[in-house]
C-alpha cells in the first residue's frame, strides 16, 4: 500500500485531531503517502479540492486543538448506491488504496457497506463523545467531554448551594449513558437518569417529595439527552404535575461537551490508536476498528463495533444509590 486517506465524520469529538496527526505521521513514517479527505464522506463524494495531501507539517500544533482540521458532516448521500459510487470514483481517480476512517456508529455502518461494495480496505478510529462503541474501553473524546461536564457541575453546585436549588443538567448521550453516569458519580450528583435505566417515576416523585424534609440543603440531577422519558424539560413537567410547588432549574450543557482542547488521556488514547489504525491497514486487516481494551490495543469487525451492546458498567450505576444515603 502506498498511498491512504483519513477523514473525520459524523459528531466531532475532542481529541480527533490527535488521532489524524497519528495517522498521517505513522503512515509518513512507514513510507506510505497520505491524503486527507475534507468534511467525511460528503468531501468523498464531492472529490476536488476536498482531497488534500497532507505532510507531517501538516499536522504540526495540532494535538492540542479541539474539531477536526479535517472538518466533519453526516452524509446521506453516502447512504445512497449513487453517492458511494461517487465516493469510489474520486478514491480510484486519487490512488487511494486504503482508508483510515475516524468517527462513530455512522461512520462504521457507512465504512462496512463501502468496503462489500468496492474492497477498499478501511480501518475505524473510534471518535465520539458517547463513548457508545463496543470494542474499545473508551471512545476518543469522552474523557474531555466528562471533564467539561464535570466542571460545569462543579460550578453548578456553587450555586445550588447557595440558593438550596435542585438543578436538572442535561449532558449529551443520545442512545447511550456513559457521559451521565460518569459526570453523575464525579460531580457528586444524587440523581442519574440514563436512556439504559427504566425510570421508576413515582420513586422519582417520592424523592423530590421528600427532599424538603431531607437534610440536604441542595440537588443535582444529571439526565442524558437520550432518557427514556424524554429530555430534562419533559421530565420536569411531568414532576410538576404531582408537585405543583416543585421549582427547579434546567440546565443543557449541551455542544460545549464536544469542544475544547482534549484532556492528556484522549490524546495518548487517539495517538495509540491512530497508530494502531495505520499499522493494521498496512499488516492487510480492513472493516475493523482499532480500540483500546485493557490498556492493550484491540481490534473488533465493525459489524460488532456498531451492533455489540457496550454495557454500563453495573458497579458504577450501585455508586449512584450507595452514596446518596
Ligand atoms: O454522537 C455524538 C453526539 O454529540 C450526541 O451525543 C448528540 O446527541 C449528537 O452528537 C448531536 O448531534 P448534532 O451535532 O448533529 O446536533
Amino acid at each position: 500500500m502506498k498511498k491512504i486517506a483519513v477523514f473525520t465524520s459524523g459528531g466531532d469529538s475532542p481529541g480527533m485531531n490527535a488521532c489524524i496527526r497519528a495517522v498521517v505521521r505513522t503512515a509518513i513514517f512507514k513510507n506510505v503517502e497520505v491524503v486527507g479527505i475534507m468534511q467525511g464522506y460528503k468531501g468523498m463524494i464531492e472529490g476536488g479540492e476536498n482531497f488534500v495531501p497532507l505532510t507531517s507539517r501538516s499536522v504540526g500544533n495540532i494535538i492540542q486543538r479541539g474539531g477536526t482540521i479535517l472538518k466533519t458532516s453526516r452524509s446521506k448521500e453516502f447512504m445512497t448506491p449513487e453517492g458511494r459510487k461517487k465516493a469510489y470514483d474520486n478514491l480510484v481517480a486519487n490512488g487511494i488504496e486504503g482508508i483510515v476512517c475516524i468517527g462513530g456508529n455512522g461512520t462504521f455502518t457507512g465504512a462496512e457497506i463501502f468496503y462489500n461494495e468496492y474492497k477498499i480496505p478501511s480501518i475505524g478510529c473510534p471518535g465520539t463523545i458517547d463513548n457508545d462503541l463496543f470494542g474499545t474501553d473508551l471512545t476518543i473524546g469522552f474523557d474531555t467531554a466528562i471533564n467539561t461536564a464535570v466542571d460545569a457541575i462543579d460550578k453548578i453546585r456553587d450555586t445550588a448551594d447557595s440558593h438550596g436549588r435542585i438543578f436538572f443538567v442535561e449532558v449529551m448521550g443520545r442512545e447511550a449513558g456513559f457521559i451521565a453516569l460518569a459526570s453523575s458519580i464525579a460531580g457528586g450528583a444524587e440523581i442519574a437518569l440514563l436512556p439504559e435505566v427504566r425510570e421508576d417515576y413515582t420513586a422519582l416523585v417520592d424523592f423530590f417529595k421528600g427532599r424538603t424534609n431531607s437534610k440536604k440543603s441542595f440537588t443535582i440531577a444529571i439526565v442524558a439527552e437520550g432518557n427514556s422519558e424524554g429530555g430534562s424539560t419533559a421530565i420536569v413537567e411531568n414532576i410538576k404535575k404531582q408537585i405543583p410547588d416543585f421549582d427547579p432549574r434546567i440546565v443543557i450543557l449541551g455542544h460545549i461537551q464536544r469542544g475544547g482542547s482534549p484532556t492528556a488521556y484522549d490524546r495518548v488514547l487517539a495517538s495509540r490508536i491512530g497508530n494502531g489504525a495505520v499499522e493494521a491497514l498496512l499488516e492487510g486487516r480492513k472493516n475493523e476498528m482499532t480500540g483500546l481494551i485493557n490498556n492493550q490495543i484491540a481490534f473488533t469487525s465493525f459489524h460488532e463495533a456498531i451492533f455489540s451492546k457496550k454495557e454500563l458498567n453495573p458497579g458504577l450505576l450501585k455508586l449512584i444509590d450507595v452514596f446518596n444515603c
